[in-house]
C-alpha cells in the first residue's frame, strides 16, 4: 500500500498537525525537501539503508521505515555505507543483542570517513533501560534512538535528526495507540504480512516480549480486511496474519470475535490465495481454528507451534499454560484433521531447573510429534524476566550438551520427513530466481517446503502446479508438468 497523498502539497511552512497520521506526512514532506537540498549541493540523492535484526513483526516494521524513507525521497541501498543506516533491532535472546554492538563498530569506521552520515537504532532492543545508557555512554556517534510505541512517529524524528547535531532519544514506556497508513515499502510485490495484533499479555517467564512490545492490542477487524483488500488490489495474492499469539486475537475488541473468524473473513477476499499465520499460542489453539484451517483452501498447510518445553514441570515454571499431555492432544487433533499439515516448534534447552529428566521428556514430544522443522534456542536470560531471577541456572556446558542431542534428533526426524510429497504435483507459489541457477525459480508449497523448478522472471508472483520430481535434502527439484 503507497501513499497516494501528494507530498508536495503540503504546507510545510505552516505548523505542523496535531493528528495523526496527518502529522507524519507533513514531516515527510519537510524531509524531502532536505532530500532535494541534499541534491542540490551533492548532486546525487542520499542513500538509505535498513537492517533487520528480528522477527516477522520487525521485517514488517522495517518496511514501514523504508516506506518513510523512500516517501521522503531517499535511495535505498543494500550498502551500509549509506547517508542514512537504520537498525531495527531484536532483544529476544542476548546474541541478537550482541550482533548489534558488534556492527555499531563497522558503521562507526563508515561515519568517521562521511561525516555527514546518520546512525538510526529502533525497536524491541531500545525499549531496555540498560541498554540506551550503555548507547549514551558508550556509543555517542550515533544520532537517533526510538523504540516500538513510537515507530509511527519516524518521519518526525528523522526530520528532527537531519538538522540536530546531538543524539535524539525517544522512548514511551507504552501506548495504546495504532497508527496506520502510512507508506509501505514491501519486501515482495506478491506477498505480505499483516499485523493483526501488537505486544503480548502473555508473560512466559523466560520472555522480554511483552516489556519491549507492551501489553495485547488487535486491531480492528474492518482495518484489518480492507487493508488485506488494498493489497489484492495491488496484485499481492499471499498475506501472513502476524501478532506474538494471534490464538487470541479479538478477545478484547468492543466487539469481540475469535481468530478462526478473522481467518473466514479474510478467506473471503477475492484475489487472496494463501493466507499463514504466525505464531500460535498452544494454550489458546481452539477446535474451530482447526476445522477452519481444514475447511479451508486457502489456509495454508502450515501450523507454527512453539513447545519451548516438553516437560510438563518446566512448562509450570515457564508459565505457558499448558502440559506435555495438552499439546501432544494438540498435535494428534491436528494431523487428524489435516494429514497433509507441516508442524513446526520453537524449542528452549537450559531454561533455569532443566534436569536430564526434563530434557528426555522435551525429546520424547520431539519423536512423538514428528516436527517437520523445529528452531532450537539455548535459554538465554533477559535481565527483568522472573526466570532470570531463578535459582538452579543451567550450567553452559549441560546445556550444550543437551542442544548438541536435540539438533541432531530434530534435524533426522526433519530429514525422514523430508520428501514424503515427492511424485506428487501440487500448486508452488513462484517467489524468485534461484540464487545459484538462473534457470531456475524458488517457490513454496502451502506447507512451506521450498520447491525449485524451471522458469523465468515473468512467472514469480503467481502459483504454478509443480511435479514434485526428487528431494534434495529440504527441498524438491520439480518440474511443471
Ligand atoms: N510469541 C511467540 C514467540 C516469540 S519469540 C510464542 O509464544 O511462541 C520466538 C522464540 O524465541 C520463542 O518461541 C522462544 O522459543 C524463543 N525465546 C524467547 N525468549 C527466549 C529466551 N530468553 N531464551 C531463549 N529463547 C527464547
Ligand atoms: Fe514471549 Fe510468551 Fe508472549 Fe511468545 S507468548 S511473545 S514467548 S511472552
Ligand atoms: Fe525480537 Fe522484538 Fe520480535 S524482541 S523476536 S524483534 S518482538
Amino acid at each position: 500500500m503507497h501513499n497516494e497523498i501528494d507530498l508536495d502539497k503540503i504546507e510545510i511552512s505552516a505548523e505542523p498537525p496535531a493528528e495523526e497520521p496527518a502529522r507524519q506526512y507533513y514531516f515527510m514532506a519537510k524531509c524531502r525537501e532536505w532530500v532535494r537540498e541534499f541534491e542540490r549541493k551533492n548532486g546525487r540523492r542520499p542513500t538509505a539503508f535498513t537492517q533487520t535484526f528480528g522477527c516477522q513483526m520487525n521485517a514488517r516494521d522495517s518496511e514501514k521505515l523504508t516506506g518513510i524513507l523512500m516517501s521522503a525521497g531517499y535511495q535505498m541501498s543494500d550498502s551500509e555505507e549509506a547517508d542514512f543506516v537504520i537498525y531495527n533491532t531484536c532483544t529476544v535472546r542476548e546474541n541478537a543483542n550482541n550482533r548489534v554492538y558488534g556492527r555499531l563498530g563497522t558503521l562507526h569506521g563508515y561515519k568517521k570517513k562521511n561525516p555527514a552520515m546518520k546512525i538510526a537504532l529502533c525497536g524491541c532492543m531500545m525499549q531496555e533501560p540498560s541498554v540506551v545508557q550503555k548507547l549514551k555512554e558508550s556509543y555517542r556517534f550515533v544520532d537517533l534512538i526510538f523504540g516500538t510505541h513510537n515507530i509511527y512517529k519516524f518521519a518526525e524524528l528523522l526530520a528532527k535528526t537531519l538538522t540536530a547535531d546531538s543524539m535524539t532519544v525517544d522512548i514511551w514506556e507504552e501506548t495504546d495507540q495504532i497508527v496506520e497508513e502510512l507508506p509501505v515499502e514491501r519486501n515482495y510485490t506478491f506477498k505480505s504480512g499483516v499485523n493483526i495484533m501488537y505486544g503480548c499479555n502473555n508473560f512466559c517467564s523466560y520472555c522480554i516480549v511483552p516489556y519491549v512490545r507492551g501489553r495485547e492490542r488487535s486491531r480492528e477487524k474492518d482495518e484489518i480486511l480492507a487493508e488485506i483488500r488494498q493489497l489484492a488490489a495491488d496484485g499481492v495474492v499471499e498475506i501472513m496474519l502476524l501478532g506474538q499469539n494471534v490464538n487470541s486475537y479479538g478477545k478484547n475488541l468492543d466487539h469481540p470475535i475469535t481468530f478462526a473468524q478473522l481467518l473466514c473473513e479474510a478467506a473471503q477476499i477475492p484475489g487472496i490465495e494463501r493466507i499463514r499465520f504466525m505464531t500460535s499460542h498452544p494454550k489458546d489453539l481452539s477446535d474451530e481454528l482447526i476445522a477452519v484451517m481444514r475447511d479451508s483452501k486457502k489456509i495454508c498447510r502450515h501450523l507454527h507451534l512453539p513447545l519451548q518445553s516438553g516437560s510438563s514441570r518446566i512448562l509450570k515454571m515457564m508459565n505457558r499454560r499448558y502440559d506435555k499431555e495438552h499439546y501432544l492432544a494438540l498435535v494428534e487433533k491436528l494431523r487428524a484433521a489435516m494429514s497433509d499439515l507441516a508442524l513446526t516448534t520453537d524449542i528452549i534447552v537450559g531454561f533455569p531447573g532443566e534436569t536430564e529428566e526434563d530434557f528426555e521428556e522435551t525429546m520424547d514430544v520431539v519423536r512423538q510429534a514428528q516436527f517437520d522443522s523445529a528452531f532450537t534456542f539455548l535459554y538465554s536470560k533477559r535481565t527483568g524476566t522472573p526466570a532470570a531471577a531463578m535459582e538452579n541456572q543451567v550450567p553452559e556446558d549441560v546445556a550444550k550438551e543437551r542442544f548438541d542431542r536435540l539438533l541432531k534428533e530434530v534435524q533426522q526426524i526433519a530429514a525422514k520427513k523430508a520428501g514424503a510429497l515427492t511424485g506428487q504435483t501440487l500448486p508452488v507459489l513462484a517467489e524468485e530466481i534461484n540464487r545459484q541457477d538462473p534457470q531456475l525459480l524458488t517457490g513454496r508449497l502451502s506447507n512451506n517446503s521450498v520447491v525449485h523448478f524451471p522458469g523465468n522472471a515473468e512467472m514469480i508472483g503467481k502459483i504454478w502446479n509443480v511435479k514434485l520430481v526428487s528431494c534434495k535434502g529440504f527441498y524438491y527439484l520439480g518440474d511443471l508438468p
